[in-house]
């Protein structure tokens, strides 16, 4: 049985899709935790709800990231996890924690990586006028949003979209993708090669295209 912690910083619904599958396709899994950055998260409260213990190391309350990846770094080591997921957590991660959980801490970034690390994704995205937008899970590395690339989802950006239309139309693929990567993991069924490039051990399609995309696609085509 493979203990997961979940790090949080404010919904939590991606938190909430891998939780609801681990239950109902049975992994030989549990979510021993939920740690959240803020102490307002909503998603705290849905991993209550569900019997999931919760705890908060609140970022505000450390002095630098030092201090407060060493206390982050407590809380999770009390849970003695196998892996680490980053669902939302939106806080820069120092060089010791990472290396302390690495090949065993994944991130969801929402943007189709190696483009646009970082933060307000989606509005650079429709700016620099791409047809295509997704998210990515990855391994994570000491540099921000790099790392190994586990699977990644595709979506149009349909005309007139904005920040939050967009937003929501990836973190639907989110939904999908993350819980089926966090069950790779759980299962033993990725692997990285010589390269660095992270490869299904039975070669199941580690992309994820939203239902619908190529009829979306002609929808924005001009007449
Ligand atoms: C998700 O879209 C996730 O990809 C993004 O925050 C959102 C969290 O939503 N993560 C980052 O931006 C990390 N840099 P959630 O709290 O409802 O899962």
């Amino acid at each position: 049985m493979k203990r997961i912690v979940i790090l949080i910083s404010g919904r939590g619904s991606n938190m909430l899709a891998i939780a609801d599958a681990c239950r109902a396709e049975r992994w030989e899994a549990e979510i021993s935790a939920v740690i959240s950055s803020r102490p307002d998260a909503a998603g705290l409260d849905s991993a209550a709800v569900r019997g999931i213990p919760t705890v908060v190391v609140d970022h505000r309350q450390h002095a630098d990231r030092t201090a407060f990846d060493a206390a982050l770094a407590a809380a999770i080591d009390s849970f003695a996890p196998d892996l680490l997921v980053l669902a939302g957590f939106m806080r820069i991660l120092t060089t010791p924690f990472v290396s302390r959980y690495a090949g065993r801490m994944v991130n969801v970034h929402p943007s189709l990586l190696p483009a646009f690390t970082g933060l307000h994704t989606h509005r650079r995205a429709i700016e620099a006028g791409c047809k295509l937008a997704g998210a990515t899970v990855h391994f994570v590395t000491p540099e921000l949003d790099h790392g190994p690339i586990i699977a990644q989802a595709v979506v149009p950006v349909l005309p007139g979209d904005d920040e939050a239309s967009l937003a929501a139309r990836v973190l639907q693929a989110e939904h999908e993708m993350l819980p089926r990567a966090v069950r790779w993991l759980v299962d033993d069924a990725l692997h990285v090669d010589g390269a660095g490039i992270v490869r299904h051990r039975s070669g199941e399609p580690q992309a994820f295209f939203s239902t619908g995309l190529s009829a979306a696609a002609a929808d924005a085509a001009p007449g």
